[in-house]
């Protein structure tokens, strides 16, 4: 019998989890590998080009040794800025991780929504062209942050942060012209959604929080639909490009997504 060929899933370091997971429930024989670019974190202080250029190359490598099925770029910022790269570096189906624009327009009552991401990708023009497209009556604030997206990785690694830390993460988001109208919180980043719980405990006010992982996860399903998977998923494999000293700090974290294999490239 031929080994089932993986899908992968891909973010520069913990965050795509989040996808992992909600990917993991919906196809649960699915064989999945988990891929943290932990030598390239963090995306989203670093300039376009370079993440252009490193993410297809970085896939590539991986596409040769997993030969998976299908990869999801569970990284808004990779997805934002190198998606098309990908597409036409690899001939596999690549699955991107798109803000949530849309779903949170149709939520807003205020319409005003914010759009917490990396600094990277909230500058992006694919961030205004899903705003104009799905969000033309809605004001849309955006707020780039670093501290979140590594406060995410701590609480990972079992350092909770402190509930101040969370309210300078989101407080220049507020803070802007219509702050106060904000009743709908894009997070656009993937790290975001496992510190959903902090966000809200930190938020001035009652918002509501939006993300893309069950549409992805949808997606996913969909485009293996024809897959039929024998009985039960190998245990997943979870592979950091690197330090390995950084390993041992992340292990309880990623056993609590079924990650108990753990390996560096
Ligand atoms: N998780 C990533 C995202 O969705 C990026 C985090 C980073 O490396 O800055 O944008």
């Amino acid at each position: 019998m031929t080994r089932a060929r993986p899908l992968l899933v891909f973010d520069s370091g913990v965050g795509g989890l989040s996808v992992f997971a909600a990917i993991r429930a919906r196809l649960p024989a699915a064989p999945l590998v988990y891929v943290a670019d932990r030598a390239g974190y963090p995306y989203g202080t670093k300039p376009a080009a370079l993440i252009e250029a490193r993410v297809p190359a970085l896939l590539g490598r991986l596409a040769e040794r997993f030969d998976p099925e299908l990869i999801v770029i569970a990284c808004n910022t990779a997805s934002t800025i190198a998606l098309d790269a990908v597409r036409g570096a690899l001939d596999l189906p690549i699955v991107g991780t798109v803000p949530a624009i849309k779903p949170a327009a149709a939520l807003s009552r205020t319409r005003t929504i914010g759009v917490l991401g990396t600094e990277a990708t909230v500058r992006q023009p694919y961030v205004d062209r899903l705003a104009a497209e799905f969000a033309a009556d809605c004001r849309v604030l955006r707020h780039g942050s670093a501290a979140l997206v590594e406060l995410a990785e701590r609480k990972l690694r079992g350092e909770p942060g402190a509930p101040d830390d969370y309210r300078e993460a989101m407080a220049g988001l507020f803070a802007q012209p219509g702050g106060d109208e904000v009743d709908t919180i894009v997070l656009a980043c993937t790290h975001f959604p496992l510190v959903e719980e902090e966000l809200a405990a930190a938020a001035p006010r009652p918002v509501a929080f939006v993300d893309g992982k069950e549409g992805i996860a949808r997606r996913t399903a969909w485009l293996t639909r024809e897959r039929a998977w024998p009985g039960e998923a190998p245990a997943p494999v979870a592979l950091f490009t690197g330090p390995a000293a950084a390993l041992d700090s992340y292990r309880p974290g990623l056993a609590r997504f079924g990650l108990n294999r753990v390996e560096t490239l």
